[in-house]
Parts: C-alpha cells; sequence; structure tokens
C-alpha cells in the first residue's frame, strides 16, 4: 500500500465499528484499484469512461508503466473485471511531493474504460461546497486479513476553521483545497489513499491523509474536488484535445 510505504503519516489504520463492509463493488461502481507490477497499490475513482482521479502521492514516483487501473473487481474478480494501462498522469502545478497537499492525480487510460451495468458506472462530480455538519460517506480500499476490499462508512463534514485549529496542535497545516470529515463516537483512520468522499451520489472528495497516530481523535483529511475542479476541467481540456491532435497527425 502506498499510504504505508511512502510517509509515515500517510496512514489507514484499523476498523471502525461502524464500517460497512466488505461492500460489492455494486454499490459502489466507480471505485477502481490501482495496481503497481499487479500488485494493490492504491484507490481511485471513475469520473467518465476517459478520466480517473487518485491521490498525486499514490502516482507521483511511480512510472506510469508500473501502473495499471483495475476496474469493477471488489473482494473477487468478475466477469466485468477488466485491467487498463495508462496513456498519462497530470499533476497539479504547486505538487511537491515532500509536501502532503494539492494531492489529486488526474489519470488518462489509454483505452476509454468501458462502463458496465452496476459494475463499473463513473460517478457525478460535486458542484458545491456542503456545509459543516453534512452526512458524507467514504469508500475505498483497505486490507483486511490479508485481502483487499471495499468498505465504506459514514462520517460527518467537519468545519475548515476548528478542523485548522484541531490540527495546529500537532503543527499540522490543513490547506485550501482540503475537506475534514469524522466520526461522531469513534474517529476513524478508515479507507486507505484515493478513495470517495461522496455527499447525494456526488463526489466531493479523495481521501489522503490521516495522521497515524491521531486518527481516533483528528479528522481525516480529503482532497477538496471542488476546489480542485478547475486544474481537473483544464487538464482534461488539454490532456484530451492533444491526444485527438495526435491521432489526426498521425492519419
Ligand atoms: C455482487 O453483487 C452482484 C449483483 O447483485 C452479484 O451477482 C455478485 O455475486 C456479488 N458479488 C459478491 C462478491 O458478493
Ligand atoms: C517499475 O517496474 C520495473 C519493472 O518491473 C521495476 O524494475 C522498477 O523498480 C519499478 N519502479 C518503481 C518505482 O516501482
Ligand atoms: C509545534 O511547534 C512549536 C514551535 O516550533 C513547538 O514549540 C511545539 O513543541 C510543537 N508542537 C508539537 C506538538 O510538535
Amino acid at each position: 500500500m502506498k499510504s504505508i510505504l511512502t510517509l509515515c503519516a500517510f496512514i489507514t489504520a484499523a476498523f471502525a465499528q461502524h464500517v460497512d463492509g466488505p461492500v460489492n463493488i455494486t454499490r459502489h461502481p466507480y471505485l477502481l484499484e490501482l495496481l503497481n507490477n499487479q500488485k494493490h497499490w492504491c484507490g481511485a475513482i471513475l469520473i467518465n469512461s476517459r478520466i480517473v482521479l487518485s491521490t498525486a502521492h499514490c502516482t507521483y514516483q511511480v512510472p506510469k508503466e508500473n501502473l495499471t487501473i483495475l476496474a469493477g473487481s471488489s473482494i473477487s474478480q468478475n466477469v466485468y473485471t477488466k485491467q487498463y494501462k495508462i496513456s498519462s498522469i497530470r499533476y497539479y502545478k504547486k505538487y511537491d511531493p515532500k509536501r502532503p497537499y494539492n494531492d489529486i492525480s488526474v489519470i488518462f487510460p489509454i483505452l476509454s474504460i468501458d462502463t458496465e451495468e452496476k459494475y463499473v458506472v463513473p460517478i457525478h462530480v460535486a458542484e458545491m461546497y456542503y456545509p459543516p455538519g453534512t452526512e458524507v460517506i467514504v469508500s475505498g480500499w483497505k486490507l483486511v486479513k490479508g485481502r483487499h476490499m471495499i468498505l465504506s462508512h459514514k462520517l460527518t463534514l467537519k468545519g475548515k476553521r476548528t478542523c485548522k485549529a484541531d490540527y495546529k496542535k500537532l503543527n499540522i497545516t490543513v490547506f485550501e483545497g482540503d475537506l475534514c470529515a469524522y466520526e461522531e463516537d469513534d474517529a476513524v483512520c478508515q479507507a486507505e489513499s484515493g478513495g470517495a468522499l461522496i455527499i447525494r451520489n456526488k463526489l466531493v472528495g479523495i481521501v489522503s491523509r490521516i495522521y497515524y497516530p491521531y486518527c481516533m481523535l483528528y479528522p481525516g483529511l480529503y482532497t477538496s474536488f471542488v476546489h480542485y475542479k478547475p486544474f481537473v476541467k483544464s487538464t482534461v481540456k488539454k490532456v484530451l484535445s492533444t491526444k485527438k491532435k495526435t491521432k489526426k497527425t498521425k492519419k
């Protein structure tokens, strides 16, 4: 798991009591798996058959040739499970691997991802910010007893100001593009990097970081989709229009 390999701060820990899982992919059909040399690496999210999102820290130091996208699988593979090679990965221009923010990557598969009713379905993206107190669902991959499976969990959005103040005690900065979410009773150390934060069937965030061993006390941090939407939009426009052009010139 990338989250544990590189930065000890980026970790995904124990099971919380209210975790729902293992969950069938048909419940979260936008969840993809990133494999590194054919081994589970991180989660990723399908927003369009040609566009996949994940965290920058999952993909940055890995050559794109080593990564593949696995669609339509949960605990076990099925007839709809397929692997896709990657044509390019793009980062926010200010992403710095030594600093844990701007934690988003846009991944373009070589071939469009086949969507399959119930198993592989892109998620709609949020258009707006939601107020603190809104209920969110986090879903993502997790290693449980030696197997990777999808877990999901209900959380609550936390206000930015209180979240910043909490983390200030640890000398950890919560950035502009971060969202905070926590669980009422026993705060979660839930899904691993690249999982999805969903409100009313729309993508609002990507699982980014949890500070071990503080995850029982502090909210998890998620990359806000809405904050980075202009970046995603302009990247998609650039990359997909370049692809069209190269195809034309090749002809
Ligand atoms: C997931 O759900 C589908 C559709 O309901 C079902 O056919 C399949 O057996 C389930 N897979 C697992 C691993 O439970
Ligand atoms: C990428 O894959 C190659 C071939 O398997 C391997 O030698 C190399 O170490 C890998 N690189 C990384 C950063 O994982
Ligand atoms: C945070 O930084 C301040 C100033 O550098 C230092 O005095 C304090 O001990 C640090 N607190 C923690 C929890 O590391």
